[in-house]
């Protein structure tokens, strides 16, 4: 047996994923809401039997690696390396060397050492000087800060880090190209960043995906981005990180509440003030990446963004997101109406004052509201309520919806049933476009059957008894999926020569294209059925159903060939066989 199958074999799966995520036992499976999309209603199935996973949600699967892979976002060699680690299993890295120099880990080692590069310059070096005054004077920031977030400066000489890279650490051009790290002008190769602060980007395991920069001069005389980002790179995806997520976690599992602010030196004061808990979006609204990613450390989100125009923009556009993820959450009001950067350096405790003061996001949606519109003429009453009624009228909990929808008709001094009655009209106007939840593709329903059927007959008590009693009845459908039929034919054969069904045994049999077909229905979560009888009933109306589909979509096909045949006028022979096919799956269907 390889490495790879050893580890497999030693790791209990359910262990390992109840560690990250609760599972629900559900017959001889696990269930949980899928950690990798937005669900309230658990359709994650962990089989402990097949020691697999499967979402029937959003369709990811597969076994232990994979799990570790998609939750940490990792490459397979680190994977393993971290469970081969847990079943004390070593890895003769000569085996897998060749897999651990993969891209990605080429590009972290590269920005990584661009790290150091800058933030050497920007703490030894002459020509970081003016940038470190800049830090530590205007900005106010502290040695210890500028170190634990590796703040750095890249120097204004177009090609310092290339020659670095290039020239003492021996990589190549298209590394650098890679790593997003240089830009191509006029023929030659030159540092993608120069003449700015340096703010490195991490992933939530450490790894140095990106960097933000800002310019040194006063931006408004600057014809360039006050901030330019990183471009698109194998490990560096706009809207999937956190600046600061990499300091702060520890601290928000801690509190079980993250801060979101807009900026890179907002999220730097707040550390430096004591305030741990916070990140930055960097001045966009929140993508449900970002969300999925931040609801696994913390429930309770907290904005904290600019009381201008754009940061209340920014808060309505990331409620959505937020809201499907089923997060609380609240709004930080800034005192003096500044930046949080600006506030917390004026007055600190003021500051404080104001996090523990959070509201929640809806109060805050109506309060705002009011103050822009007259709530006393209908006019005002109009733009107030279609200003926050999509919002309101999309909160998943019943009871709190409710509470909004009062306390928006007492404001507005109108009656609570009419309030409602607008909420329903706006909330199925607004339900496709913002609130729409992904969608798996569509199957039609005589495939969803199939594979229903399927799953009641594989998760059966007595699979070859099922098998036994349907037999006659099982033949008669014509499966559209292919692999379903082979998969009732193999079992049909398997039994021939068992008697108890076992999965393990089975799979050997099984060709090895029809697995994942098994494993679907074999973890496809069913509903609980009172008794034996009532199982046996679900699968013979699902039989019967099948069975009529298909029928129907036959005399559909016939009937139009027939039509074909007719209009091109020729009395075939065909023609003839169509109609004894029709008369005869008309007399069935009756
Ligand atoms: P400072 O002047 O450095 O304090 O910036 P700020 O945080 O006050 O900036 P602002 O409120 O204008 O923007 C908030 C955040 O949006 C910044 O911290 C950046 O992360 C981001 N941002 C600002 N300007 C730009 C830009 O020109 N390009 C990009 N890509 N991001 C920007
Ligand atoms: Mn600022």
């Amino acid at each position: 047996m390889d490495q790879v199958s050893q580890v497999r074999e030693k790791i209990d799966i359910v262990s390992l994923i109840s560690e990250y995520i609760p599972l629900k036992k559900a017959g001889r499976n696990f269930k949980a809401n899928c950690p990798f999309h937005g669900e309230k209603t658990p359709s994650f199935v962990v089989s402990p039997e097949r020691q697999i996973w499967h979402c029937f949600g959003c369709g990811k699967g597969g076994d232990c690696f994979t799990f570790l892979m998609e939750y940490e976002t990792l490459e397979f060699p680190e994977a393993l390396r971290i469970l081969a680690k847990r079943v004390g299993i070593e890895i003769q890295s000569t085996h897998f060397e060749a897999g651990l120099t993969t891209k990605k880990e080429k590009i972290y080692r590269l920005n990584r050492l661009a790290l150091e590069f800058y933030h050497y310059l920007l703490t030894k070096h002459n020509v970081g000087k003016i940038a470190l005054s800049y830090l530590i004077e205007k900005r106010k920031i502290n040695e210890k800060i500028i170190d634990s977030f590796s703040l750095g400066f890249a120097p204004r000489i177009g090609n310092a880090l290339v020659k670095f890279l290039i020239d003492k650490k021996k990589y190549n051009r298209e590394d650098l190209n890679e790593a997003g790290l240089i830009s191509f002008r006029q023929g030659g190769i030159f540092d993608f960043f120069a003449g700015r602060i340096m703010f490195p980007l991490f992933d939530h395991r450490d790894n140095v995906i990106g960097f933000s920069g800002r310019i040194l001069e006063d931006p408004s005389v600057q014809i360039s981005s006050k901030y330019i980002n990183t471009r698109e790179t194998l490990v560096y995806h706009k809207g999937d990180v956190f600046f600061g997520l990499n300091v702060a976690k520890d601290e928000i599992k801690k509190q079980e509440r993250v801060i979101i602010m807009e900026g890179e030196f907002d999220v730097i004061s707040s550390v430096q003030e004591g305030i741990k808990n916070t990140i930055a979006v960097k001045g966009t609204a929140l993508t449900e990446n970002q969300v999925q990613l931040i609801s696994r450390f913390a429930q309770k989100v907290s904005l904290c963004f600019d009381q201008d125009k754009a940061g209340i923009d920014a808060v309505k556009r990331s409620l959505p997101v937020l809201e499907k993820k089923g997060l609380t959450v609240t709004v930080i009001q800034i005192p003096n109406g500044k930046d949080p950067d600006e506030s917390i350096k004026e007055n600190p405790v003021e500051f404080k004052n104001a996090m523990k003061n959070d509201i929640a996001i809806y109060d805050f949606l109506i309060n705002e509201s009011i103050k822009n519109f007259d709530k006393k003429s209908a006019e005002g009453k109009k733009k107030i309520s279609d200003d926050v009624l999509p919002f309101i009228s999309h909160i998943e909990n019943e009871v709190v919806k409710e509470h909004y929808l009062k306390k928006l008709s007492t404001e507005l001094d109108t009656s609570f049933e009419s309030v409602v009655r607008q909420a329903e009209k706006i909330g199925k106007q607004t339900q496709k476009s913002t609130f729409r939840k992904e969608e798996k593709q569509k199957r039609d329903r005589r495939e969803v059957l199939e594979e229903y059927l399927v799953a009641l007959i594989l998760q059966a008590k007595d699979v070859k008894d099922i098998l036994g009693k349907t037999e006659n009845e099982l033949s008669e459908i014509e499966f559209k999926i292919s692999a379903y039929k082979k998969i009732i034919d193999f079992l049909k054969t398997y039994f021939a020569s068992h008697n108890i069904f076992d999965s393990k045994q089975f799979l050997r049999a099984l060709p090895i294209e029809l697995v994942p077909s098994f494993d679907e229905c074999f973890l496809f979560p069913l509903s609980k059925f009172i008794n034996e009888e009532k199982y046996e009933l679900e699968i013979n109306n699902i039989i019967k159903e099948l069975i009529q589909i298909y029928l129907k979509d036959r005399i559909k096909a016939v009937s139009e060939k027939m039509k074909q045949i007719e209009k091109e006028n020729k009395d075939s022979e065909e023609l003839n066989a169509l109609r004894i096919e029709f008369s005869n799956l008309v007399s069935i269907i009756k």
